[in-house]
């Protein structure tokens, strides 16, 4: 079976900022200062309507690889305001975040959702980037690795072998994404061993190799110590991947 991926992955979701200019922007300059690597993946995950924009500017460096931070579940149809997973892969994107927090959070979509945008974003070609995560009640009630094991095989439930042996998945506590608060290496560790003790259960062999991402508050400080804590493949960074110069530091931790 073959991996998509090089770890450690460096993920960024620039969430609802870049516009195609800024994107440009970005990528022309990141592409100046860092230098391809062969021992790591650097994904950008773009606002949709800037995806586009990054892949031209990205020109002919395919080290740096995008993707779109959501897609509606069917391909085509009366969906106003939607887009499709056929259509990021025809804009650039190889990679999907699916189950974000602040989709199941701010949006509403449930377990069923995210399973069938997984299914979706397989069924076009493309990977999908798992989001799975407690909130900080779930956390204090004890529930933190029920939760996160519920959402983890909900992801997978609509995704044949192949697909699940080709996927991503990055565990973000809800309390630690854009608060500053981050879950300490051992917290991370604790919650990496579930997801993959659950990977093996239901992807098998590749359960045991499955990137990992950790996400929430991740910055150039904490990013040697977060990715060094056992069983994280990668990290997912929001805000710090804003600025060029600490996505460049964070991209060659
Ligand atoms: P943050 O966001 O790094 O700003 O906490 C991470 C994420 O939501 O993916």
């Amino acid at each position: 079976m073959s991996r998509p991926v090089r770890p450690p992955v460096f993920a960024a979701n620039w969430k609802m900022h870049h516009g195609p200019t800024a994107a440009r922007a970005f990528v022309a300059e990141f592409l100046a200062r860092h230098t391809p690597r062969d021992d790591r993946t650097v994904i950008l995950f773009p606002p949709a309507l800037s995806v586009h924009a990054a892949a031209e500017a990205r020109a002919d460096r395919r080290d740096i690889r995008l993707g779109v931070q959501n897609v509606h579940f069917e391909d085509r149809g009366a969906f106003t305001g939607e887009s499709s997973a056929p259509m990021a892969r025809e804009a650039g994107a190889e990679f999907v975040l699916v189950g974000h927090s602040e989709r199941r959070h701010v949006f509403g979509e449930s377990d069923e959702v995210t399973a069938r945008k997984c299914a979706a974003v397989a069924r076009a070609g493309l990977v999908p980037m798992l989001c799975v995560g407690e909130r900080l009640d779930e956390r204090e009630a004890g529930a933190t690795e029920a939760v996160v094991l519920r959402q983890l095989r909900a992801g997978l439930a609509e995704l044949d072998e192949a697909a699940r042996a080709t996927m991503l998945v990055a565990y973000e506590p809800v309390w630690a994404i854009g608060t500053g608060r981050t879950a300490t290496p051992g917290d991370a560790a604790i919650v990496h061993e579930a997801i993959r003790r659950e990977l093996r259960v239901l992807a098998g062999q590749a359960g045991e190799w499955i990137p990992v991402l950790y996400g929430g508050s991740v910055n150039a400080g904490n990013a040697a110590a977060l990715l060094a804590a056992p069983g994280v493949g990668g990290l997912l960074v929001g805000g710090a991947s804003l600025e060029v110069e600490s996505w460049l530091a964070i991209a060659s931790t």
